[in-house]
């Protein structure tokens, strides 16, 4: 196991690069699968999630070169195995491949996804799709076997605007007969990314990024490339940690667009930040505002960011109000911050959060990516050293965050140590 050890109390100061979309290149791996032809996907992140996703593509015989730039997918060999469960288990974006399968083998036996510990998660969207595309769904004991004599186009209304069932739907119908409508989409950037690299792999897809996707089916994909986008939460988290401890703190390769809720919410809050057409330049404000945060679907303010903003809230004198509407147990990271010093109270899905005047090092534990996150900014922050066990956690999303951070003024160090009894 791994933890954290930061000396909090220093200013960051200089440039930190962003690096590409977690959530847009777990998605964009496995839908190179719909072609025997290769594909090339730029700036992946090298980040354990993409490790785990690897190891489903050496499961299948998918073939890769992992070159600096691009990593090239060939799957002309590929073998449709059943994915073993401890492979699948180990993150959510595993049920990609449940899409990419049926759409290009029209047959896929997986269990039912990991992911974050931060609710139930059901995938009862995703499988609707899949029968709205003329798919089976048997499941024993959380392994689904999915088969369809042929994918046929329709119409298919999403009861809530998943993104997971988005890209599922849109990468099981590409190959589909006919014209597919998917009604109450997601819009998040990370759809449009995957559409980008299926329509350059010659699929015919409209209205990506918006509640309305329409595709008309395609007998064959040949072969494409795509450039992954910037990670949008990978750079709020940086920019929150410049609203904490920054002086004129850059964050470069951003997409303004894609964080405005969170630029907005900062301007509320009177915290300094200088804003280009890709990059972002942050300072910590004494006297910054509390604020009220809500989550919602994109382009609302992200659920993926609401852990880390607590950290920035628990220190912003005043009350501060937090709602989580996407996840129903999202809050792990509160006792941890309240050990640290704040003064949080959880209220359903609501916190309450009176900024405190500081917060103090002590041992914390991550319990889910961005629960590691909040506390990773919360310790940049806090006076002392903070040790943050089951850092895995973080390097699940985080490219290189260490040196990312010790580049611009932090005193953190990433260590091994042995989990002792159980
Ligand atoms: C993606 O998860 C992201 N993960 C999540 O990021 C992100 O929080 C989430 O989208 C929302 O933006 C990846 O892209 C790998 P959803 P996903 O389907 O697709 C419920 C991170 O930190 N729901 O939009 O699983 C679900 O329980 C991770 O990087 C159903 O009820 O999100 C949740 O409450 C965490 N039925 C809500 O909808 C379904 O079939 C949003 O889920 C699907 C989802």
């Amino acid at each position: 196991m791994k933890e954290f050890k930061i000396e909090g109390g220093h200013k960051l100061t200089g440039t930190i690069k962003i690096s590409g979309a977690k959530n847009a290149a777990l998605a964009l791996i496995p839908a190179a699968l719909l072609t025997n032809k290769k594909v090339k996907i730029y700036n992946a992140p090298n980040i354990s999630d993409i490790e785990n996703i690897k190891e489903i593509l050496r499961h299948l015989n998918v073939k890769m070169k992992e070159e600096k730039e691009y990593l090239e997918i060939d799957a002309s060999n590929l073998i449709n195995d059943a994915v073993p469960e401890e492979i699948s288990k180990k993150l959510r974006a595993s049920y990609y491949f449940m899409a990419a399968l049926l759409g290009r083998e029209k047959k896929v036996v997986m269990h039912f996804p990991g992911g974050c510990n931060i609710g139930k998660r059901p995938i009862d969207q995703t499988l609707k799709g899949f029968v709205g595309l003329g798919a089976k769904i048997n499941e024993i004991n959380d392994c689904y076997t999915i088969t369809a004599d042929k994918l046929i186009g329709s119409k298919i209304y999403l009861d809530i605007p998943s993104v997971g069932a988005t890209i599922n739907t849109l990468i099981a119908s590409v190959l589909a007969e006919g014209t597919t409508i998917i009604e109450n989409v997601a819009k998040e950037p990370e759809i449009v990314n995957v559409a980008q690299l299926l329509n350059n792999m010659g699929a015919k897809i409209k209205g990506a990024g918006t509640s309305r996707i329409e595709i008309e089916g395609v007998k064959e994909l040949h072969e494409g490339e795509v450039t992954v986008i910037p990670d949008r939460i990978e750079a709020g988290t940086y920019i929150i940690a410049g609203a904490l401890v920054g002086e004129n703190l850059k964050i470069e390769n951003i997409i303004p667009k894609h964080i405005e809720a969170l630029i907005e919410k900062l301007k509320e809050m009177e915290i300094k930040t200088v804003l280009n057409e890709n990059s972002i330049i942050v300072s910590a404000n004494p006297n910054m505002k509390p604020t009220n945060i809500t989550t919602k679907v994109y382009p609302g303010f992200p659920t993926d960011l609401q852990q880390p903003i607590v950290a920035l809230l628990s220190v912003c004198k005043g009350c501060s109000m937090v709602e989580e509407t996407i996840y129903e147990n999202r809050f792990n990271n509160v006792e941890y911050l309240n050990k640290l010093g704040a003064n949080i109270k959880i209220n359903n899905r609501k916190l309450i959060i009176e900024g405190t005047d500081g917060l103090y090092g002590t041992e914390v534990e991550a319990t889910d990516l961005r629960a590691g996150a909040c506390l990773l900014l919360a310790s940049l922050y806090a006076e002392g050293t903070t040790t943050i066990k089951n850092a895995d956690y973080i390097l699940r999303g985080y490219e290189n965050i260490t040196q990312k951070l010790k580049n611009v003024g932090a005193k953190i160090e990433l260590e091994e140590y042995n989990k002792v009894g159980i």
